[in-house]
């Protein structure tokens, strides 16, 4: 199976979310199963190359991709993924791609990733390399399935390749104006109202991949669900519900190499279910890293994330000030994003200066540090794909507390004080009130050892690798071939 994944992150080149994870993780898993996987995705300027072993590629040097009528020309660099034979390929074009962020509300948005998109599709011609399937992630990769009908269905290369469409999140969808609609170089009566590429007006490279691609995916089966529900739709719930037998559910993995306390070199020291007296050193060393003082008698809740109005803190704000009041406790923050967000914490630390610990910005070793040294972890997402950070959790024994949605509702499972199950906690009701009786509970149960440790084993003893889910998205490689060729 020869796969073409498009992507707009990939660690360890560059990452902003989950997505970059996903895409370092899975094409791997899927050359383990005998895949033939090239990469393709921006070179940004926060990227050093050369650090990461790339050669610049000759052969495709000046590399001309159409856009909007005219000729733009593109580099590319060209590397693997870390102890993998995963083929990556970075398009490089400074004007576009050296930005402050990976992300930006500029003008030309869409043109960055209509660029990367044409790119791909130019270096696989310059190969002839005819891939199976295209794998498209994010309205970034989304029209993909487009031009692959449209653009460049002229082309006999690409005439037995599918298309894969993976939604990560379906709060970023891709608007733009109709002037985006030649820059992609596609046809005007294609964005006439209630046409593919129209969404309210806008022209959605999301809605238009969702529209094209043989099959769809997102990334947690209840969000494959939930998504198809206005509710959770974000305005796209009718264009996935007359997708629904072509559209799948598969739950990320976690990388059980980079994100495993027995062997982190990340953490003050390494541990194991059957050694959780390990988790104590860490605790005190992240204290320290947040000059908070160390009290056996007190739990630590952890929090990472991006400060975005999806991941739910606005359930906490109200709710923060009477729990420390109340209950003995401490919270250590690592993120950044919405200024209110980060100042809602600035607030906190500030409030309450020996048990609130906050750090804006962004941070992969503190991100290790605080999955080692926390206790429990805080997820109240209004709405959550899938998450990442939940699974991390698990795997460090430092036990979840979420609200019961997409990807969370499929990895954590309430404890019970009565019938003695669970691996976490969560609530269903997306309401201050459900968050602070929650996080309640879990404090009262740390105050019982033997059960809290139960509750960490189960977290700690759970398989949430790849593997399972590389297999099913195999699987779904070939049911989007078998559908394209009409088998
Ligand atoms: P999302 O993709 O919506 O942000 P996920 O839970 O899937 O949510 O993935 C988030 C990823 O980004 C995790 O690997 C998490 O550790 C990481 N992350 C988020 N914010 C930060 C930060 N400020 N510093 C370091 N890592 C972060
Ligand atoms: C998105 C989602 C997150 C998911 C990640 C990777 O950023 O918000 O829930 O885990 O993508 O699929």
């Amino acid at each position: 199976m020869k796969v073409c994944y498009v992507t707009s992150e990939c660690v360890p080149f560059a990452k902003t979310g989950g997505l970059a994870d996903v895409s370092g993780a899975l094409p791997p898993a899927l050359a383990e199963l005998g895949c033939e996987v090239k990469l393709f995705m921006p070179l940004y300027g926060s990227i050093p190359v050369q650090e990461h072993g790339f050669v610049f590629a000759q052969d495709l040097r000046d590399l001309p991709v159409r856009i909007g009528g005219r000729t733009v020309h593109v580099n590319v660099w060209y590397g693997t993924l870390p102890d993998s034979d995963v083929e990556v390929y970075l398009v490089d074009h400074p004007p576009l791609y050296h930005r402050g962020s990976l992300y930006t509300d500029d003008p030309d948005e869409d043109e960055r990733f209509l660029v990367l998109q044409h790119a791909a599709f130019a270096i696989m011609q310059r190969y002839a390399w005819a891939p199976d399937v295209i794998h498209a992630n994010d309205w970034q990769a989304g029209l993909m399935p487009v031009f692959l009908r449209s653009s460049y269905g002229w082309d006999s290369l690409f005439s037995g390749t599918a298309s894969l469409l993976s939604i990560h999140n379906i709060g970023y969808q891709g608007l733009f104006g109709a002037h985006s609609v030649h820059r992609a170089g596609l046809a005007d009566d294609l964005f006439r109202d209630g046409g593919p590429l129209s969404h309210n007006g806008a022209f959605s490279f999301l809605k238009a991949g969702l529209l094209y691609a043989d099959t769809v995916s997102t990334v947690s089966e209840t969000y494959a669900h939930e998504i198809q529900s206005e509710r959770h739709g974000a305005g796209l719930d009718a264009v996935l519900r007359t997708r629904g037998p072509d559209l799948f559910g598969i739950r990320n993995g976690i990388d059980t190499t980079a994100w495993n306390p027995a062997t982190d070199p990340l953490i003050a020291q390494n541990y194991t279910a059957a050694t959780l007296d390990g988790k104590r050193p860490n605790k005190i060393a992240l204290l320290e890293r947040f000059g908070l003082p160390f009290d056996p008698e007190m739990p630590v809740l952890g929090v990472i994330s991006r400060l975005t109005g999806q991941k739910g803190f606005d359930l906490l704000q109200p709710v923060l000030g009477p729990l420390m009041q109340e209950e003995r406790v401490q919270l250590v923050v690592l993120g950044s994003g919405d200024r209110t967000i980060e100042e809602f914490f600035g607030w906190a630390q500030r409030a309450f200066p020996e048990r609130v610990g906050v750090y804006i910005g962004y941070s992969d070793p503190l991100a290790h540090q605080i999955e080692a040294g926390a206790d429990a972890f805080l997820m109240p997402s209004h709405y959550e794909p899938c998450g990442l950070n939940q699974m991390y959790s698990l795997a460090y024994g430092t036990v979840p507390i979420v609200h019961r949605t997409g990807g969370l509702a499929d990895t954590v499972h309430d404890w019970h004080e009565m019938g003695g199950h669970g691996n976490g906690f969560s609530f269903w009701d997306a309401t201050p009130h459900a968050l602070h009786t929650t996080i309640r509970r879990a404090l009262s149960l740390w105050r019982t050892p033997a059960a809290w440790r139960e509750v960490q084993r189960r977290g700690m003893e759970a398989d949430y690798s790849w593997s399972g889910s590389a297999e099913k998205y195999l699987d779904l490689y070939w049911r989007s071939v078998h559908r394209h060729r009409g088998v």
